[in-house]
């Protein structure tokens, strides 16, 4: 695994989204084999969708004992919970509503109406979970925007520097709605970080990042440097169509 971490390129979207799936109850079964527990921050977007329609299916859904997996969110929109924006409906949708994970073992974002108050209730409920050791999540999955932006990690954004709250809001320039994140310190104690990322319009920035080039420090993507170092790029082909042969570790 090199610097920027291992990068996977696949034919297709399905392809992607079947190897997340199995990446999931992989480190979920080792999580509570070790732990007894599985503590996964989901990503937002559109990427992700299909990974977690499979993992409500079998033979995913079979793999893990969900009482066993608790659901944090690595970002949420400052919307209702039945707005079509909203992580947690897609979430909810997918998968959560099709597998026996107790309510409890969820753990949304607030972040509507105030993004504000619901940094501080997140912040509350990861100190509530974790106790006030680290925030270690078990595996991390991630989008990454047209430029660069992961989780509501956007590119000059005054939370690429916190380095103390493990969750703060975010709004202003270059954020379409008001959001609640994750910090970069958080996501990078994660025992694994995953990347999905499909789409032509993210290939520019995804070869700078990968390349290592000097301007790719711009990126909040390029700030995901797990103390781990299991990061795991999984890219579809158009993503990838900038990156050379030896891209694909
Ligand atoms: C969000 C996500 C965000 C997303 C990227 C990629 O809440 O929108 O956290 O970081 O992962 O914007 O989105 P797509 O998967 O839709 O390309």
């Amino acid at each position: 695994m090199g610097e920027t971490g291992q990068v996977r390129i696949f034919p297709e979207p399905e392809a992607l989204s079947r190897a997340a799936a199995e990446i999931f109850v992989e480190e979920g079964a080792k999580s509570i084999a070790a732990r007894g527990r599985f503590a996964v921050a989901l990503a937002g977007g559109s990427t992700p969708r299909r990974t977690y329609e499979l993992l409500a299916q079998e033979p995913y859904c079979q793999r893990l004992p969900w009482s066993q997996v608790h659901i944090f969110f690595g970002d949420e929109r400052a919307v209702p919970p039945a707005d079509p924006r909203s992580n947690y409906r897609l979430a909810r949708e997918t998968m959560l509503s099709r597998l026996p994970i107790p309510g409890g073992n969820v753990h949304p974002i607030l972040a509507f109406p105030s993004a504000a108050a619901g940094a501080e209730q997140y912040e509350a409920e990861l100190q509530a979970f974790f106790g006030y050791g680290l925030p270690r999540f078990d595996l991390v999955l991630l989008g990454m925007g047209p430029d660069g932006h992961v989780a509501s990690l956007f590119p000059g954004s005054p939370a690429l520097r916190e380095t103390v709250r493990r969750v703060v809001a975010v709004t202003g320039e270059g954020v379409p709605e008001p959001r609640v994140t994750l910090t970069p310190w958080v996501i990078n104690l994660a025992a694994v970080v995953v990347f999905l990322i499909m789409g032509r319009e993210k290939a520019p920035v995804l070869r700078e990042i990968l390349q290592g080039s000097e301007s790719a420090g711009r990126y909040p993507a390029a700030l995901i440097r797990p103390l781990s170092q299991r990061l795991l790029w999984l890219v579809d082909q158009e993503a990838a169509r900038l990156l050379g042969p030896e891209a694909a570790g």
